[in-house]
């Protein structure tokens, strides 16, 4: 079968995104390829839900080409994605005297890829991670460049470490089997891709969200718009590893989005609803400080529209409920923030850092 590829540099040496329809299935040769010899144990980290949906199948695709198969799985939700979590797996690896040439495949969505890597990294000082992302938000954005994590209870995503996986391998098939609001969710983060400088996915999005959006899995179209947004993912993590530079554009949306996740304790929106109304937030914020063009604000909330997002505030939720969480933003200091704002569809800007009180005014 071919497979696309898109290579990714990092301080780690490089790794490969492979990514195609049906690479579920060449998942034992594939590790057979990156080195790792039969008959030597690998890890299957997943969750309770993938478990069933596809972790028991790759399981067995595994141990039938000959690899002694580990098998973990975290509670499935980012309330769990705690340091008890992690430490949960850990335990279970460390029980079975666990090596550091043996690889841990990691199978799931952003939650369990984030404490995937995490574990990955921190067990022995670090053993083979291979992100095998089951989600959108995982197979556009959290499975490549190599941040791992958990979140505290003062935010999201505050204990973690750069860890650059061996490989990545992206079977959008996997997606067939999320509820439609979940993969619509996801589409909040292909929107922003587009958003942030990728001209062709604005274009392509313009003919394709409709169908992206629909009922109907419509496996090509998925393909072409995650290897869209793999490929940014790839050159920006490749330019900008640690987060000084250009890798902040991915946080477009991310700002006022994790606040609100937060502030509904990860129970009211999703990743990709909460990005997409945070997107809003960005281009009224910078409409107010004239850096965003006339129109943009009304593009996003059209791509959302299309993509069935909501894209009006949580009426329950006012600007002082979610300051505390934006006080505790990586990206925040002393009660300043840095924004990544809209110029127009395609461009964004990194601004000077602003007072966190000034920006209530972008909330109704
Ligand atoms: N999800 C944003 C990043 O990887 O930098």
């Amino acid at each position: 079968m071919n497979f696309r590829e898109i290579m990714v540099s990092s301080s780690s040496g490089p790794y490969a995104i492979r990514l195609g329809n049906g690479i579920r299935e060449q998942i034992p040769d594939l590790l057979q390829t990156l080195g790792f010899p039969k008959n030597e144990k690998v890890g299957l980290i997943s969750n309770e839900t993938v478990r069933v949906l596809h972790a028991n199948a790759l399981s067995s695709r595994l141990e039938k080409k000959g690899y002694p198969v580990v098998n973990f799985d975290f509670h499935d939700g980012e309330s769990y994605k705690t340091m008890d979590s992690v430490m949960s797996c850990l335990d279970k690896l460390l029980s079975v005297k666990w090596e550091r040439k043996n690889p841990l495949i990691v199978l799931g969505g952003g939650v369990t890829g984030d404490m995937g890597g995490f574990v990955g990294s921190v067990l022995l000082r670090g053993v083979p991670v291979i992100h095998v992302p089951t989600t959108v938000v995982g197979q556009v954005d959290s499975s490549i460049g190599g941040k791992t994590g958990v979140d505290h209870s003062e935010g999201k995503n505050l204990i973690g470490s750069f860890y650059p996986p061996k490989a990545v391998w992206i079977d959008p098939s996997y997606l067939e089997t999320l509820s439609l609001r979940e993969r619509r969710s996801g589409l909040g983060e292909v929107i922003k891709y587009a958003m942030i400088g990728d001209k062709k996915l604005l274009e392509f999005l313009d003919s394709a969200l409709e169908t992206l959006a629909s009922k109907n899995f419509d496996r090509e179209v998925w393909e072409k718009a995650i290897f869209s947004c793999a490929s940014d993912k790839a050159r920006i993590v490749s330019e900008d590893e640690k987060e000084s530079g250009i890798r902040m554009n991915l946080n477009f949306g991310h700002t006022f989005g994790h606040a609100l996740e937060r502030v509904t304790g990860y129970q009211g929106l999703l990743h990709g609803e909460a990005v997409g109304l945070g997107m809003i937030v960005a281009a009224r914020i910078g409409t107010l400080l004239g850096i965003t063009e006339k129109g943009t604000e009304e593009i996003i909330v059209d791509f959302l529209q299309q993509a069935h997002l909501p894209y009006e505030w949580p009426k329950e939720i006012a600007y002082r409920d979610l300051e505390r969480y934006l006080r505790n933003d990586k990206k925040s200091s002393s009660g300043m923030v840095t924004l990544v704002l809209p110029v127009r569809p395609g461009e964004v800007v990194r601004t000077n850092q602003y007072e966190l009180s000034v920006l209530g005014s972008a909330i109704p």
